[in-house]
């Protein structure tokens, strides 16, 4: 049996159950270049503030780059007997150097080392999926842009409602996920202040400076009060909130991507290389890609879930109840990166249907709402124009016609004011195009949506999140 790191006021050893039960490192080395990051900062503090000496520091951020290295080159002897990945990181510190690698842990516990890795990791994993984000927004900008005269029709309900731009319907995923960006970078701003100091829960005897840690890092300010920082784990939960959100408007889109392969509707085909087929049925093509993507929303939204639970009835401040943070975080990270690639890649190759799109958009009456406008136009109120079109709709059903087909004395028996430009305001091109308000489906309005949009995009970020941390 390994002796443990806290060994010291133990008579025995830990059983071999609790050993498993309570070991983290199978799953928390994810942690440990950020991990290797904070003790290098830590450890030229303490020599700076003559905490301990700059021979010792030397000696110390040499064996830890050297153990960044075992990592990155998978020579590094994970142990589970150590626990947890920080305690990992030390002992095979001071196997490397000798004692002097038990002075890193000075002024420091791993209260709020986890913390601060944490912090670390997730700042870099949210930029990451901003990237993501930006991809696929790219993508969708261009895909609007290859398509901007494809009329589609709206729906409401499931049901045809109004014949749209498929530009705008790609720009309304767009203003989405324009959203969500912002809320990852109003969570990054609370996921940036540095816990390090706040000790086991009060802080630490040492003078410390907690100020240089945190500028080293590249942190924004330090936390405020020792006890919320080792115990706070609010920022994990936003950030678990802001993944739904995105997991929400991936699987919304997947879902019309489904409905729009199917026969029936034929809007789209996804590419080959991002569809599978059936082991029995050999015609089928299935759009599994979007279909597993749905179903990973789930799995997202479990983990907000989990993590809340967690947290709700912990008395402050560290409480071992939080190492179960992890696991829903990274699978989290790990199913919302993986969907957004997919994704992307996906809309990439995606063929689109315009005259069958174009084909319904005709359909249904889309052009209903136009009529009645038309009417107003004319004289009536909206709600006599209303009754006055749902009579031509029931006219056209009973006479299985479509609105086009309505012969102008036909019309005119349902109102005698109706003429022949009555022809132009049923084309669905140019119902799009009379809705000429901001935010409305006009060519010109979807066209400088579609610039603005491409604009934010591509220009430079103002703020760059994470600084190179010094000193590696
Ligand atoms: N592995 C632990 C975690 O993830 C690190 C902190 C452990 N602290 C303690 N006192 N047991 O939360």
């Amino acid at each position: 049996m390994t002796k443990k790191p806290w060994g010291g006021r133990f008579a025995k050893e830990t059983d071999a159950s609790v050993e498993a039960f309570t070991a983290s490192v199978h799953f928390d080395r994810r942690l440990a270049p950020f991990d290797i990051d904070g003790s290098i900062a830590h450890c030229r503090m303490l020599a700076r503030q003559n905490i301990i000496s700059a021979a010792d520091a030397d000696k110390i951020v040499r064996g830890l780059r050297a153990i960044g290295r075992e990592i990155a080159n998978g020579t590094f002897p994970f142990r589970p007997e150590y626990e947890d990945i920080h305690m990992n990181i030390e002992r095979r510190l001071i196997e490397k150097i000798g004692t002097v690698g038990g002075k890193l842990h000075t002024a420091r516990s791993r209260n709020d080392q986890v913390a601060l890795d944490t912090r670390l990791y997730l700042r870099h994993e949210i930029d990451t999926v901003d990237n993501l984000l930006r991809d696929l927004m790219l993508a969708l900008v261009r895909k609007a842009r290859d398509e901007v005269d494809v009329i589609m029709p709206g729906f409401t309900h499931l049901q045809i409602a109004q014949p749209v731009p498929f530009a705008h319907h790609l720009l309304a995923y767009c203003e989405m996920f324009a959203r969500d960006r912002e809320r990852l970078s109003d969570c990054a701003r609370r996921v940036n202040r540095m816990p390090l100091g706040s000790g086991a829960l009060s802080g630490t005897s040492f003078e410390i400076d907690r100020r240089y840690v945190a500028e080293a890092l590249g942190f924004q300010a330090v936390t405020q009060n020792s006890m919320d920082a080792v115990s706070d784990r609010d920022y994990l939960i936003e950030f678990l909130a802001a993944a739904s959100l995105i997991m929400m408007h991936l699987s919304r889109f997947c879902e019309e991507l489904i409905l729009w392969t199917s026969e029936p509707f034929s809007f789209v085909e996804i590419g080959d290389a991002y569809c599978t087929g059936s082991s029995i049925m050999p015609q089928k093509k299935n759009p599994d890609v979007p279909e597993l993507i749905r179903g990973k929303t789930g799995r997202v939204y479990g983990h907000l879930m989990a993590l809340l639970t967690t947290l709700k009835g912990l008395p402050l401040a560290y409480n071992r109840d939080l190492q179960e943070d992890k696991e829903p975080l990274f699978d989290a990270v790990d199913t919302l990166k993986g969907s957004l690639t997919v994704f992307t890649g996906m809309l990439q190759g995606l063929t689109v249907r315009a005259e069958q799109m174009e084909a319904v958009a005709a359909k249904g009456f889309s052009t209903a709402t136009d009529f009645a406008d038309y009417l107003v136009r004319k004289g009536l109120p909206f709600r006599r124009a209303h009754e006055v079109t749902g009579a031509v709709v029931r006219f056209c059903i009973e006479s299985g016609r479509d609105l086009p087909t309505v012969r102008l004395d036909e019309f005119q028996g349902f109102h005698p004011d109706i003429d022949e430009d009555v022809y132009e305001v049923i084309d669905p091109r140019r119902s799009v195009s009379a809705r000429n308000i901001p935010g409305g489906t006009a060519p010109s309005r979807v066209r400088r949506r579609l610039r603005e949009m491409e604009r934010s995009l591509t220009r430079p970020s103002r703020e760059k999140r994470t600084a190179k941390p010094k000193g590696r």
